[in-house]
């Protein structure tokens, strides 16, 4: 299997599906996304992703034109098509459709929303990033303010990976003028000083990540503090342990940050317990 989809009603091999190039998520990048972790075509925390599908159409006036009933029922029949055992991702992206001629303005209201769906193999990332732990890369953070909308307008995360691979990291975590740690191109930044977990504040402009949410839920469970603090690049030396987190990484050892070692140079206890924490959760829930 190479991948499956659905688009606005077609559901086929995901070679054989086409979008207009009058669409608007080609066009203009006018469009939001989510990326589900699915395991034994179970897929975790499909719910918080739809909520936040939901969420990040309504702050760019997108009427997606399907309630989380048909996205939901969309979702299921597609796992239909996944691995019957083992790991897969779900894609969704919703776009403000096909208009002509081009223009910047909102099509007309009736104007049919652009449904993607897909579904393909996933094998995770390979065990030694969660062994070794990784080095990240900085990048500016030239984002738009609103990335807490999962929007299709990715390219400064592009960017950002693009430069963490050419300096063999594993993530581009983006800093502001002033030192703000932000978080990474795809992944939520934490870091740990004396015992405590620290993340970015939800008030700082940030993706509210799914895996967030399991990685407090998971500390809860481990009764480790979590707190949010700016974490600051002139702080770095000062914490013990750094780590990111993400739908398709789970939780991923920070050692190094621009090829500096964080704490002692490798995975440190509290990174590793809430990674099993994290895991456990997610086989759990996808057994
Ligand atoms: C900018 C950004 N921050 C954080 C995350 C992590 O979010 P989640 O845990 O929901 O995958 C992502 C995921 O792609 C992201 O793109």
């Amino acid at each position: 299997m190479t991948g499956f989809g659905y688009l606005n009603g077609v559901w086929a091999p995901l070679d054989r599906l086409h979008i207009s190039p009058l669409d608007r998520g080609f066009l203009f990048g006018d469009g939001v996304y989510e990326v589900i972790r699915v395991r034994n075509r179970r897929p975790f925390r499909l719910e918080a992703h739809l909520e936040r599908l939901e969420a990040s159409a309504r702050g760019i006036l997108l009427n997606p034109g399907k309630s989380r009933e048909e996205v939901r029922d969309l979702v299921f029949r597609l796992l239909e098509q996944a691995p019957a055992s083992g790991e897969a991702l779900v894609y969704i992206q919703v776009t403000r459709g096909v208009q002509f001629p081009r223009s910047h303005a909102f099509p007309p209201p009736d104007t049919p929303p652009t449904w993607f769906l897909a579904v393909w193999p996933f094998e995770g990332y390979p065990e030694e990033i969660y062994t070794r732990g990784v080095n990240i890369a900085l990048f500016p953070e030239v984002r738009w303010r609103w990335v807490h909308l999962k929007t299709v307008q990715l390219l400064p995360n592009v960017l950002a990976k693009e430069e963490a691979r050419r300096k063999g990291a594993f993530e581009g975590v983006f800093v502001t003028p002033d030192g703000l740690l932000v978080e990474g191109s795809s992944s939520t930044l934490f870091a740990v000083r004396d015992g405590a977990v620290l993340t970015t504040p939800s008030s700082t402009p940030v993706l509210p990540g799914i895996t967030r949410k399991v990685v407090e839920e998971a500390c809860r469970g481990l009764g480790i503090p979590l707190r949010e603090a700016p974490l600051r690049k002139e702080d770095f030396p000062r914490y013990d342990e750094m780590f990111l987190a993400s739908t398709t990484a789970h939780v991923v050892p920070v050692v190094a940050v621009e090829g500096e070692s964080v704490g002692k140079g490798k995975p440190g206890p509290v990174t590793r317990e809430i990674l099993k924490r994290v895991l456990a959760i997610y086989f759990a829930e996808t057994g």
